[in-house]
């Protein structure tokens, strides 16, 4: 195995849900409803994206201009990043630190494939930078489920796509991987990842270990 991708939100930590509450309050603002379900399909999308398909959603797409969507999209950010404030190395995901221990000692990149800009606040919150190879920046690359973002980060860690493993919590994110030729693996439901196309679906990062990953992929 030549790399490890690692999708930040839902994966290294619990922020998936920050981000739920944080568009569920701006939506509710201007009288557009969302729930869990509806939830999945913003789920590693990037920021403006998601904000069109809750437009969208909400048969609201016409409404608002240009500066006013951004203005949208500020909001909900601010929110997010308030409810970032309390974020500690304990929020940590089960797991995600030994297994990041384990990569480096076996001198296997680890790298953040997230669309999110807050990434590199988020790592910094948590302790982690110093574990990761590269954080690819999402900015000018077409989002997930394309497979840039994992493309570029198999680059950056001088790896080649085939010999990568890819972890995501989100549809995107499993069908970005698979486009990318990499081994899926899924952290959430089956039935909710399996349909992606994830190669393996894991409840909980409790499972991820190197020696699990490695047999699972068969990547030794
Ligand atoms: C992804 C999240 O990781 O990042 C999405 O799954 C989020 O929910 C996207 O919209 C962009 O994040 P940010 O922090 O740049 O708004
Ligand atoms: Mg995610």
């Amino acid at each position: 195995m030549q790399a490890v991708l690692f999708d930040l939100d839902g994966v290294i930590t619990d922020t998936a849900k920050y981000h739920f509450t944080a568009w569920k309050q701006m939506a509710e603002r201007i009288g557009i409803e969302i729930d869990s379900d509806f939830n999945e399909s913003l789920k590693g999308i990037e920021r403006m994206q998601s904000l069109e398909r809750i437009l969208v959603h909400g048969h609201q797409e016409q409404k608002y201009s240009q500066a006013e969507k951004e203005r949208l999209a500020q909001e909900k950010n601010d929110e997010y990043v308030s409810l970032l404030a309390g974020l500690t190395p304990e929020d940590t995901y089960p797991g995600i630190k030994e297994l990041l221990t384990e990569l480096q000692e076996n001198k296997i990149p680890a790298v953040i494939a997230s669309a999110s800009k807050n990434a590199p606040l988020i790592l910094e919150a948590l302790q982690l930078n110093t574990y990761f190879h590269a954080i690819v920046d999402p900015g000018g690359i077409p989002g997930k489920p394309e497979p840039d973002i994992f493309v570029k980060g198999a680059e950056q860690a001088g790896a080649d796509s085939v010999y990568c493993i890819g972890i995501e919590d989100s549809q995107a994110g499993i069908e970005a991987i698979k486009a990318a030729g990499m081994y899926a693996v899924g952290i959430g439901e089956e039935s909710i990842l399996g349909p992606s196309g994830a190669d393996i679906v894991y409840p909980s990062t409790k499972e991820l270990t190197l020696q699990r990953l490695l047999t699972a992929a068969q990547l030794a």
